[in-house]
């Protein structure tokens, strides 16, 4: 990593991944630096200023090195027929949690807003999912002495980062928790395991590389690691932390024994995401549609109606496919079992 910050020099090889939604606090993302690893602040469904404002915050609570996420926005997929459908479809749970759909919009995050805050307050790191930032805004960030990371799910993504000019790259296998960071919305995510996409993109990019997907203890990254990555990326692992903003819906439902496997699914949010197995995703997968940021913010009232109804089968709850094997306790507990 020729400019800025090198992920090499983590004293643990640990990033504590973003977790935009809730799971990300300025609290999570400092304890994660103060740990020994790197942590992160997600900007997305953040306003431009209030992203300024967790890194203000999470810089109060460090003098670590600190990463910031943003979503890369992408044409959308959506069309108003397919949207509608959708929404006739969700009437049982509008009367089940007596909440209203919300409004199917676009838009693009508050991307370049964003942008102007990386340049502004100069996080160490800059991550970007579900695609890349333009070859020039690539070269500000640099150019500011950000470190530029792109998340990529397949070779040809991780070729493509390369060519824009990031300082590395963040490998997200099948199993990762959450959003896939895959470029086109509406392709299958690739399913090629994580011990082959890492193996393929060590050896076709010349930039580090960090791994990420369904590692959860020290033996997963002490593979990865052996494997040729710089670092693991763990969101799942960090769910259960005393400073995560893990709402106690999404914690008791990690915990539930009930709840015995993951799956993904777009009917949240329009786009391929991997979280437990609950009612929600078994009744409306087949009939989701593709069109994300819009099914997230249809959808958005009625998760948050799950939510207060303390229903975690009508809500998203991300998890990668470890999350059997989490803990509880505090981010420095948790790193101790990692390291
Ligand atoms: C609740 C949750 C929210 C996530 N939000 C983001 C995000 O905002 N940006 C991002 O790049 N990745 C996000 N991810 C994916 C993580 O960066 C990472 O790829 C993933 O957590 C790794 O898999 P694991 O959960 O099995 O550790 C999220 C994951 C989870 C579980």
């Amino acid at each position: 990593m020729p400019n800025g910050f090198d992920l090499r020099g983590l004293a643990v090889p640990v990033i504590v991944a973003p977790m935009a939604g809730g799971p990300s606090t300025p609290e999570l993302a400092a304890a994660g630096t103060d740990a020994g690893g790197l942590g992160f602040v997600a900007a997305g469904y953040l306003s431009a200023d209030a992203l300024a404002e967790r890194i203000a915050a999470a810089r109060q609570l460090t003098s670590g090195p600190l990463g910031v996420n943003l979503f890369a926005p992408q044409p959308s997929a959506a069309t108003r027929e397919a949207i509608d459908k959708y929404a006739a479809a969700l009437a049982p749970d509008v009367q089940r949690y007596g909440a209203e759909l919300g409004k199917p919009v676009y838009n693009d995050d508050a991307w370049e807003a964003k942008i102007e805050v990386l340049l502004d307050l100069r996080p160490e790191v800059a991550s970007f999912t579900f695609g890349l930032p333009s070859v020039e805004e690539c070269k500000r960030l640099r150019d500011a002495g950000i470190a530029t990371v792109g998340t990529v799910t397949s070779v040809y993504e991780a070729e493509a980062a390369t060519n824009c000019g990031v300082d590395a790259i963040a490998v997200q296998g099948p199993s990762a928790g959450g959003h896939r960071g895959t470029f086109d919305p509406v392709a299958e995510p690739n399913s090629q395991p994580l011990s082959e996409l890492l193996a393929a993109a060590v050896a076709r990019v010349s930039v580090p590389v960090v791994a990420a997907g369904g590692l959860v203890t020290a033996d997963d990254v002490e593979r990865v690691i052996e494997a040729g990555a710089v670092a693991a990326q763990l969101g799942t692992a960090f769910l259960l932390a005393d400073e995560a903003g893990s709402s106690p819906v999404h914690r008791a439902a990690l915990q539930d024994p009930k709840f015995t496997e993951t799956v993904v699914t777009k009917s949240f949010s329009g786009r391929y995401a991997r979280g437990l197995h609950n009612r929600f995703i078994d009744e409306h997968e087949a009939q989701a549609p593709f069109g994300y940021p819009e099914v997230h913010y249809l959808t958005g009232p009625l998760r948050a109606g799950a939510v207060r109804a303390g229903d975690p089968h009508g809500t998203n709850v991300w998890a990668g496919t470890g999350f059997k094997s989490i803990r509880s306790g505090s981010v420095a507990e948790i790193m101790a079992t990692l390291a």
